[in-house]
C-alpha cells in the first residue's frame, strides 16, 4: 500500500495471527468446561453449528470492512458512512477491548503465576489434593497484591508486542507462538489417550448427552461463538485493515476458524482424558484447569513437565489473544488521531491495567466497584462484554453491510483477491442477515431473562418439551 499503513508480510503470517487472535482463554479454560458441563457433543454440535452459521458471515464481513478501508473499526465505519452515527458502533468495538483486556489480563496473570509455580514444582504438594488446590487457587485470586504482580507483567509482554507494530511484532510472535502451541496441544492429547483409561475422557467428550443440553446452553454456546472468534469489537476489521487485495478473504477465514475449532477440542481431548485417567472430577467447572489439573499432573511420570508445558501453552494463547484486543485500541488512536505506536500503546495499554487492577480487587482485595449490582467487577466485565458488547457489535455490523454500505459494494471488495471467482449474493444475504436475527435473539433473550426471570428460549423449549 503506498499510505505508509503497516501490512503484513505474508498470508500465513495473517492467517496465523488472525487465528492467535482467536485461540485463547476460550479455547483451552471456557469451552473444555462448558461441554463437560453441557451435554458433552450435543454442546459441540451446537457450538459448530453456530460457527459455521454465524462466526463465518462475521468474520468475513469484518476482514471485508477492514481491507477496504484500510483502517480500523472507527475509521471503516466512518469512511463508508461519512458524518453518520454508524462510527458508534466502531467506538462500542474500542470500548469493549477496554472492558474485555480488563479482566482478560488478570487471567492472563494467574496463568503466568501458574506457569510459573509449575516450572518451579509447585504443584508436587498438590497430589491427590484438591482441596488443598482449591485453596491455593483461591488464596490466590483473591490477595490483594499476588494477582497484580502477575497481571503487570503480563500487560507489559503485551504492550512490548505491540509497540514493535504489526510485522515485527503481532505477526512475528505468531508465528513463533501458534505452531507451538499446536505441537504442544498434540503432545498433551497424546500423552492423555495413551494414559490408561484415558479413553473414557474421550466418551465423556465425544458421547452426545442431549437430555444435558438446555436452552440456556444452546444460547450459551452462540454467545461462545462470538468470544471464542474474537467477533463483534474490530478485531477482525483491525486485522483484515493491514491486508493487501491479493488474498481471498473466504479462504483465509475458513483458516482461521478450522484452527480455532481444532485447537478447542484438541484441548477438550487433552484435558479430560488425563482428568480421567486420574479419576478427577470432569464436571469441575470454571475450576477445573486451576484447581483440578494442579493435581493431576504431579501424579504423572515427569508431571512437572506436563504441567509446565501445559501452562506455557496457555500463556501463549492468553498473549497472542491479548495483543489483538490491544492493537484495536491501538490502532484507533493512530488512525483517527495520528498518534505514534509506541505512545498509544503504552497509554492506553496503562490504562487497560489500572481498569484490570479493580478487576482483580473486586475479588478479594477490598474494592468491588460494581457491589451495587451485586456483583464481582471482574464478573460485571466479563458479562457486559460477552452478553452485549460483542453480540451487539457483530450484529450492527451484518445490518451495515446490508443496508448501508449495500451489498453489491460489499460483494467487489470480497471478491476482490479470488481470482474470478464470484459469490452469490443470496447466499450472502441469507447468511448475514441469519447472523443479524439470530444475535438479535440472543440479546432480547437476555434482557427478558433480566426483566421477568425467565428467558425467551426457556420459555419456548419447555413450552415444546
Ligand atoms: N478469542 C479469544 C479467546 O477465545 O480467548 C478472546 C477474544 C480475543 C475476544 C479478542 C475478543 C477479542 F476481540
Amino acid at each position: 500500500m503506498s499510505n505508509g499503513r503497516e501490512q503484513w508480510g505474508t498470508r500465513l503470517g495473517f492467517i496465523l495471527a488472525a487465528s492467535g487472535s482467536a485461540v485463547g482463554i476460550g479455547n483451552i479454560w471456557k469451552y473444555p468446561h462448558m461441554a463437560g458441563q453441557n451435554g458433552g457433543a450435543a454442546f459441540t454440535l451446537v457450538y459448530l453449528i453456530c460457527i459455521a452459521l454465524v462466526g463465518l458471515p462475521i468474520i468475513v464481513g469484518e476482514f471485508v470492512l477492514g481491507r477496504k478501508t484500510q483502517l480500523s473499526p472507527v475509521g471503516a465505519y466512518d469512511q463508508i458512512a461519512p458524518g453518520s452515527f454508524w462510527k458508534w458502533v466502531g467506538f462500542l468495538g474500542v470500548a469493549s477491548a477496554f472492558v474485555i483486556l480488563s479482566f482478560y489480563g488478570v487471567v492472563g496473570g494467574w496463568i503466568l503465576k501458574y506457569t510459573f509455580a509449575s516450572i518451579t514444582g509447585g504443584f508436587e504438594a498438590l497430589v491427590d489434593d484438591p482441596e488443598g488446590a482449591g485453596t491455593m487457587f483461591n488464596g490466590i485470586i483473591t490477595s490483594t497484591w499476588e494477582p497484580i504482580f502477575w497481571q503487570v507483567i503480563f500487560m507489559a509482554f503485551c504492550i512490548w508486542v505491540i509497540v514493535n507494530g504489526v510485522k515485527g511484532g503481532i505477526e512475528k510472535w505468531s508465528r513463533i507462538m501458534m505452531p507451538l502451541i499446536i505441537v504442544i496441544l498434540v503432545v498433551l492429547a497424546i500423552r492423555g489417550l495413551t494414559l490408561p483409561n484415558g479413553k473414557e475422557g474421550l466418551v465423556f467428550l465425544f458421547k452426545p448427552r442431549f437430555a444435558d443440553l438446555s436452552a440456556s446452553a444452546i444460547v450459551l454456546a452462540l454467545g461462545h461463538a462470538f468470544f471464542t472468534l474474537s467477533l463483534g469489537m474490530g478485531t477482525m476489521i483491525t486485522y483484515g485493515s493491514y491486508l493487501d487485495k491479493k488474498q481471498s478473504l473466504i479462504g483465509s477465514a475458513i483458516w482461521v476458524i478450522l484452527l480455532d475449532t481444532a485447537i478447542a477440542i484438541l484441548a477438550g481431548i487433552a484435558i479430560f482424558t488425563t482428568v480421567f485417567a486420574m479419576g478427577a472430577d470432569p464436571a469441575e467447572g470454571p475450576g477445573l484447569i486451576f484447581v483440578v489439573l494442579p493435581t493431576v499432573f504431579p501424579q504423572l511420570a515427569g508431571g512437572t513437565i506436563w504441567a509446565s508445558l501445559f501452562f506455557i501453552l496457555l500463556f501463549m494463547a492468553a498473549l497472542t489473544s491479548a495483543i489483538s484486543i490491544l492493537e484495536v485500541v491501538t490502532a484507533y488512536f493512530i488512525d483517527q488521531k495520528g498518534w505514534d505506536r509506541g505512545r498509544a500503546t503504552i497509554i492506553f495499554g496503562s490504562v487497560i491495567t489500572v481498569v484490570g487492577v479493580f478487576c482483580s480487587l473486586s475479588l478479594g482485595g477490598g474494592i468491588n466497584l460494581s457491589a451495587f449490582l451485586n456483583m464481582t467487577f471482574f464478573d460485571f466485565m466479563d458479562y457486559l462484554s460477552s452478553k452485549y458488547m460483542l453480540p451487539i457489535g457483530g450484529m450492527f455490523m451484518a445490518i451495515f453491510i446490508l443496508y448501508r454500505w449495500g451489498l453489491p459494494e460489499f460483494l467487489i471488495e470480497l471478491e476482490t483477491g479470488m481470482d474470478g471467482y464470484k459469490v452469490n449474493h443470496w447466499v450472502v444475504r441469507i447468511l448475514l442477515s441469519i447472523s443479524a436475527a439470530v444475535v438479535g435473539f440472543i440479546i432480547l433473550n437476555e434482557i427478558v431473562d433480566k426483566i421477568i426471570g425467565r428467558s425467551i428460549s426457556d420459555i419456548l423449549f419447555s413450552a415444546s418439551g
